[in-house]
């Protein structure tokens, strides 16, 4: 399976996503700056996947800090802390790491500079290593709304490449595939920077399951002839209340999936909940440069010079749209989620199954 990121021999290796499928290469990051700029730029991006990178590169960046009391070392991390939660607003998986971060050296205090250094780095492969895990338990979840014969309809890229690995909506495809099931997808090529044509379709080829690329408005079509069966979707930051924001677009093919009565599933570790916020929102939506529409790969112009054009990067699905989300606990109803944050509430009594 492709690796969208790796911490080796000191240093973060991420595989440029902005050549893939015409250029697998991959960027040697030795200096958290680096990793930043891989972040704003796309080189890596899904919102698990840009949470991993940010962990790594704090952890980067921590071996350069000269301080050796805890005060000092703590001031630096923060300097990083802010410049990688300043590259992409939407995916709280940022902002998540950092806190994870936050309290791993909180509870460290007590050691020297150069051993919260290690723990850094550590903690960073900890974050990509459970990640991988928390996808699997995803699949596990989600594979029981796939049956046997389905069409599932995706947006975007919420596979490998956008996590640790394994994906958050291709995971209970990956699963299902395990399983034996026959099925079939179909990939929204997912304009304007198409993660679905350059990257899910690139992805789901080499998994070896059957999937059809349409351009992002033959969604509604396909639909009216029955000929979906189910929305897998994954999201950068879903509120408590079970609004989720997801790539542009993600709103559209919900309603649609609404109007014809198709469930509409989001695959959404608990690193992409914000339990802070009580509603969408609240939810910061990137805007990226309009290059991004008038150009393809960057070199090619597909518009007028100076025509005016808008590149809102994400949108937000109100949760009544929204079947279920699908977390490693298990899928819930959008208004049942707040019980994840009940540490006495037992999960089993709101799951949703099939
Ligand atoms: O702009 P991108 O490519 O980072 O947007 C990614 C998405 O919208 C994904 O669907 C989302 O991050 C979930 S990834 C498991």
């Amino acid at each position: 399976m492709v690796k969208s990121i790796e911490w080796v021999a000191g240093k973060v290796i991420m595989l440029d996503q902005s050549k893939l499928p015409c250029k697998v290469t991959y960027i040697e990051c030795t200096g958290y700056k680096k990793v930043a700029e891989g972040i704003k730029k796309l080189w890596i991006r899904g919102a698990p996947a840009i949470g991993i990178a940010a962990a790594m590169g704090v952890a980067l960046g921590a071996q350069d800090i000269r301080a050796t009391s805890y005060e000092g070392f703590m001031k630096s991390i923060e300097t990083i802390f802010s410049e990688m939660l300043a590259t992409r607003p939407t995916a709280v998986n940022i902002r998540w790491a950092v806190q994870r971060i936050r309290r791993v050296l909180m509870q460290k205090r007590n050691e020297p500079v150069s051993r919260l250094k290690v723990i850094l780095i550590e903690e960073a492969k900890t974050i990509l290593r459970e990640d991988i895990e928390v996808n699997r338990a995803i699949g596990r979840w989600g594979a029981e709304f796939i049956k046997d014969g389905d069409t599932i309809l995706t947006h975007c890229n919420a596979g490998a490449l956008a996590t640790g690995g394994y994906g958050t909506a291709t995971a209970p495809m990956l699963v299902a595939k395990e399983q034996g099931k026959r099925f079939q997808v179909i990939a929204d090529e997912t304009r304007p920077v198409l993660q679905g044509a350059r990257l899910t379709a690139w992805e789901l080829m080499q998994e070896g399951i059957p999937v059809t690329l349409i351009p992002d408005n033959t969604a509604g079509a396909l639909m009216q002839r029955g000929e979906i069966n189910l929305a897998i979707v994954g999201t950068d930051r879903t509120a408590r209340n079970g609004d989720v924001a997801n790539k542009i677009g993600t709103y559209t093919v919900a309603v649609l999936c609404k109007e014809h009565r198709i469930p509409f599933y989001v695959a959404a570790p608990l690193s992409s909940i914000d339990f802070s916020i009580s509603s969408g929102k609240f939810i910061p939506i990137e805007e990226r440069g309009p290059e991004e529409v008038t150009h393809v790969f960057g070199k090619c112009r597909i518009a007028p010079v100076g025509v005016n054009a808008r590149n809102i990067a994400f949108d937000v699905t109100p949760r009544k749209y929204v079947t279920a989300i699908i977390t490693e606990k298990g899928a819930f109803r959008p208004k049942d989620l707040k019980c994840l944050m009940m540490s006495k509430t037992d999960p089993d009594e709101f799951r949703f199954r099939p």
